[in-house]
């Protein structure tokens, strides 16, 4: 008799579980999900995929190790290199993020905001990492620990920071930095206007 039930349970389970392997094996084989990035998520695929973004990035930061207090340097350091390598996708203070990466899903959120959810382990995680299936790259492969310690500094510092401040941070950090500045806009002249940049 109680035999019997339990058989009956590990039936019961084992069809469910062969449902659900095929309406999974449906979905990826038959195109039924639309991946076109003109079209947005679904809302439960998106949830599934922020929710689990979060959650696994909470779970994964607590190893990271930063200072206390970032240096002035330090920031300035990660200035120059978000507006070498970031901007593009997640804008900055008076500067828009470039049309292309409107076209992204999920679309690069502008950091200026999104940032204040973030603790400065979880940008530097982030910012290591990269966020598989979304387009964020992982630039622990070809950044050092210094370079991504001062782009959580900067990108720590960018709810709040004004026009003003990016720019003049952004300048002296590309001048700062050893050869690397990113546009040929070197004149140290005394009344240089901050130009809008071209594009
Ligand atoms: C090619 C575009 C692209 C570039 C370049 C890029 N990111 Fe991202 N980033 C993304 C996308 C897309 C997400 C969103 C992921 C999501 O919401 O699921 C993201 C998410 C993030 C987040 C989490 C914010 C949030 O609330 O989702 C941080 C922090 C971040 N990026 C920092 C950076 C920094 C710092 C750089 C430069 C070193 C950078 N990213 C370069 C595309 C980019």
């Amino acid at each position: 008799m109680t035999r019997k039930f339990g058989a009956g349970i590990a039936l019961g389970i084992i069809g469910t579980l062969l449902v659900a392997v095929a309406v999974w094996l449906t979905i990826a084989y038959t195109g039924a999900y639309n991946v076109a990035a003109s079209d947005q998520h679904a809302d439960a695929v998106r949830w599934t995929l922020d929710t689990t973004m979060h959650r696994s990035v909470e779970r994964r930061s607590g190893d990271v190790e930063l200072p206390e207090t970032f240096t002035d340097e330090l920031v300035a350091d990660g200035a120059g290199h978000y507006a070498e390598s970031c901007v593009y996708c997640h804008g900055a203070p008076g500067q828009e993020p470039t049309d292309w990466s409107r076209g992204m899903r999920p679309e690069p959120p502008h950091l200026t905001e999104a940032a204040a959810e973030w603790s400065a382990e979880e940008i530097y995680w982030i910012v290591e990492n990269g966020i598989k299936m979304s387009g964020m790259p992982a630039f622990g492969a070809h950044h050092g620990p210094e370079e991504i310690a001062g782009l959580t500094a900067f990108v720590s510092q960018l709810p709040g920071l004004s026009p003003e401040d990016y720019r003049a941070l952004t300048g002296s950090g590309a001048a700062a930095s050893e050869g690397g500045a990113p546009t040929g806009e070197a004149t140290g002249g005394a009344g240089a206007e901050p130009a809008a940049p071209a594009d």
